[in-house]
């Protein structure tokens, strides 16, 4: 069958990449995929990013099913048009992205389930707002209500950067604008400590199936300091999900939110990501909602999947009453998988395009180069965005993971690359 992966970062790199090497599938489409996609014999590019008219394409083509990587398409309701047009689709419908596209509506979801999350105050109101943070003190955290790309969260260590915060966020055409089109709104929430790892579980409206752990690393430069990124390298497992926290995430945070979301008859379906903070007592707080995967959580996660990921995503996409995940079981490579992003000059805030990439080795069985970021342009490859590759290996431990990873990463060179040299430090055993 022919597959559809809707998106072009590494995170649907590597969702194709997977996909094609199910026996089952003939050809997997990427709309728009990126310069590593069209290199890949077994993968196809279609520049199609409106997505009626990939929709059509999609019926023309007899696309067996469409997965959707990002968020942009799922919070504007791609889900429910391909599904209205019976094409089989694995994602979130529009309602169920909320989760996501609206952090009111997620922090409110929480607090009616009682699902443990940091406390939280909603304000439209500058003033209010102002007036609340007097109250709080510092350090607090401030997030604006509507999809932001990883820049809605500003983690203010002083009263003087939250109150800058507030009024950056509820500034006229700012990115805070509710996703309903009103008015804008800031979330306002306690600062939580701890250590945070990334929760993903794939559910086909009822039964739930959690991938492999993951960690992230959000912030740009080494030891977690410099700017917020949309994520700089991950690893997986993540070490700090022993068995323990892994059950209270899933009973605490995981099965209470897909129950939640069935009792308000907004069913979820497609990738569900708790983006969880784990104090030193293994206790478990949820930071934030994704409906969707991460990237780069998804490379390393990817990299050690055994099972037949087709078959996974046609179990995940059976109509209701149909067995869907309930007697899927998961196999991973025993392994552990790290990832390291090479970011362009100048990201996060002002990243450089058309730099000339070189020295990407050919994939082997124990490391592969994703891309993100990048273009061919006259037959060469260069870089188009902010997140340009991805570069990920596998090991028997995460010292040697990181070991293979950096010995590739060296040989990849363009001009102003950026990555960082620690990916996977918490997991290192002394
Ligand atoms: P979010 O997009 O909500 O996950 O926030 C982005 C990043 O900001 C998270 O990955 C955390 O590193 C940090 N963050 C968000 N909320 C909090 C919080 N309540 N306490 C501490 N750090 C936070
Ligand atoms: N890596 C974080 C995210 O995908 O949101």
């Amino acid at each position: 069958m022919n597959v559809l992966v809707i998106g072009g970062g590494g995170r649907e790199h590597a969702l194709a990449w997977k996909l094609a090497q199910s026996p089952k599938v003939q050809m997997v489409y990427l709309a728009p995929g990126n310069g590593g996609t069209a290199l890949d014999d077994r993968l196809k590019n279609l520049p199609i990013t409106d997505m009626v008219a990939l929709r059509d394409w999609a019926l023309e083509h007899k696309i067996a099913l469409t997965v959707v990587g990002p968020e942009g398409p799922l919070a504007a309701g791609v889900v429910d048009d391909f599904r209205a047009h019976g094409l089989r689709v694995f994602g979130p419908t529009k309602a169920a992205a909320q989760l996501e596209s609206s952090k009111a509506f997620s922090k409110a979801f929480m607090q009616r389930h009682g699902i443990p999350t940091a406390h939280f105050a909603v304000f439209s109101d500058a003033v209010a707002a102002h007036a609340h943070l007097e109250t709080t003190g510092a350090p607090i955290v401030v997030k604006a209500d509507g999809l932001a790309a990883g820049k809605g969260v500003v983690v203010a260590a002083t009263l003087a950067e939250a109150h800058a915060a507030v009024d950056f966020m509820l500034a006229d055409g700012a990115f805070g604008s509710s996703p309903a089109g009103g008015e804008a709104r800031v979330v306002i929430e306690e600062f939580l400590q701890g250590e945070e790892a990334s929760f993903i579980v794939m559910c086909d409206g009822k039964n739930v199936l959690p991938l492999a752990t993951s960690q992230d690393h959000k912030r740009l430069q080494d030891g977690d300091a410099g700017p917020n990124t949309g994520g700089m390298g991950a690893y997986s497992p993540a070490p700090i999900v022993t068995p323990d926290v892994h059950a209270r995430a899933m009973r605490e945070v995981i099965l209470p939110t897909i129950r939640g979301m069935e009792k308000d008859g907004i069913p979820f379906t497609g990738f569900l990501y708790a983006g969880l903070m784990i104090d030193a007592q293994g206790k478990v707080k949820t930071l934030e909602f994704n409906c969707r995967m991460g990237d780069p959580e998804t490379q390393p996660i990817m990299a050690r999947l055994k099972t037949d990921w087709l078959d996974v995503l046609w179990a995940a996409t059976e109509p209701p009453g149909a067995t869907g995940l309930a007697d899927m079981e998961l196999q991973w490579d025993r392994r552990t998988a790290l990832g390291v992003v090479l970011a362009a000059h100048g990201y996060p805030h002002t990243p450089r395009q058309g730099d000339a990439i070189s020295g990407i080795p050919k994939e082997t069985e124990d490391a592969v180069v994703f891309h993100a970021g990048t273009r061919l342009h006259d037959g060469v490859l260069e870089a188009s965005g902010g997140r340009v590759l991805c570069v990920t290996a596998l090991a028997d431990s995460v010292r040697l993971a990181q070991a293979r990873a950096y010995e590739t990463v060296a040989q990849i060179h363009f001009e102003g690359m950026q990555f960082r040299s620690d990916i996977g430090f918490r997991a290192v055993k002394a």
